[in-house]
């Protein structure tokens, strides 16, 4: 029997404050109509200056073990897929596992934006596969708020702060993570960018008259790339494991746009019920999207030991990827 990675402990945290599309007309010049039928958003969570990456990336953890009944000195490695960390030295894992008090933990980032949390994930598959006694804790956490320029109608409305986490671990029971699929073309990446932590191109004068230092993005070009990949990704995850669309239980797609996740509902021919979304909540949070969705299915009890789950997500870079589980 061979070993898997099944995830036995989920998480998640949001900024106290909710900021309404309501609010953002008063902002930039923008509608809740807009927003609302053009994004799905209806509002989004934004942190204060205590309510760092790796406060949130904490908080979520610590839920997260709670519900594994894992100590943090039980962990062996900790993750955290994020492009907005607290500094790019200590990486936020390492705040996370010096907070957790976890000492014999090896931690890292992993920055895929908003497919981090897969990349994360993969990557914890990999470890388990060959050391299934292994603890690994997976985050993904963004402050998007930070690197948002609040004055860019086209890009403010979009996004919110969040963490999500999983703690995952081995078992010879035929459920877990079965298979995963991790993809990136670098050719695309000015369409979708974020500079403002470039060692060649330091925060300074310049850059931030040029507006540099903020997430740009070209929204209608991403769109279309996001539909085709996740189709791409997801399909992969079909054939690898000899499913057919009706086999999928719970589609957990990377909430950035409301109208993105049901296309590509709609292309993988998933009823409506199968399709998880809170981007109405949050916002896209990049790479703490999808395990936010996941502990809040899991909290609610909608995950049923057997459930077939397929996430998918894409992001800047670009990289897109998919994981399918057996819950
Ligand atoms: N309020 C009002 N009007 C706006 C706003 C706003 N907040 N933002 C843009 N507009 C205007 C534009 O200026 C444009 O006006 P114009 O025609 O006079 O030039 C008009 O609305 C239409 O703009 P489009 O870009 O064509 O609008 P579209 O229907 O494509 O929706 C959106 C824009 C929501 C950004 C969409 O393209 C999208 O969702 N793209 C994907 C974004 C995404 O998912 N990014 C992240 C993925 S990867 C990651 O998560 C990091």
């Amino acid at each position: 029997m061979s070993i898997r990675s099944i995830i036995i402990g989920t998480g998640s945290c949001v900024p106290k404050r909710v900021v309404t599309n309501k609010e953002m007309e008063s902002l930039v010049d923008t509608s809740d109509e807009w927003i609302r039928t053009r994004t799905g958003i209806l509002q989004r969570h934004i942190s204060n200056d205590r309510e760092t990456n790796s406060y949130l990336a904490t908080q979520s953890a610590r839920k997260a073990l709670d519900m594994a009944s894992v100590l943090p000195q039980d962990l062996d490695l900790i993750i955290v897929g994020t492009m907005t960390p607290d500094m790019p030295m200590p990486s936020v894992a390492c705040l996370v596992q010096n907070e957790l008090g976890a000492k014999k933990a090896a931690a890292f980032d992993l920055y895929a934006a908003c497919t981090s949390f897969l990349y994360a994930l993969s990557v914890a598959d990999k470890f388990i596969r060959f050391a299934p006694d292994m603890k690994v804790l997976v985050i993904g956490s963004e402050v998007l708020s930070r690197v948002i320029n609040w004055k860019d109608r086209n890009t403010c409305v979009l996004f919110g702060d969040g963490a999500g986490a999983a703690v995952i671990t081995g078992t010879k029971e035929d459920r877990g993570i079965l298979s995963t699929h991790l993809h990136a073309d670098g050719s695309l990446g000015e369409l979708l960018i974020l500079k403002g932590l470039d060692v060649d191109l330091p925060p300074g004068h310049s850059t931030l008259e040029k507006g540099q230092q903020y997430i740009q993005m070209q929204g209608r070009e991403v769109f279309k790339h996001a539909v085709k990949a996740m189709e791409t990704a997801a399909r992969e995850a079909l054939e690898a494991n000899k499913w057919n669309e009706d086999d999928v239980d719970h589609l957990f797609s990377h909430q950035a746009n409301v109208r993105i996740i049901n296309f590509l509902g709609e292309r993988l021919r998933l009823s409506q019920e199968k399709i998880f979304i809170n981007v109405h909540k949050y916002g896209n949070t990049s790479a703490a999207s999808i395990p936010i969705c996941l502990d809040e299915a899991n909290r609610t009890g909608i995950l049923i030991p057997g459930h077939r789950i397929l996430m998918v997500a894409f992001g800047g870079g670009f990289t897109w990827g998919s994981v399918a589980m057996c819950w």
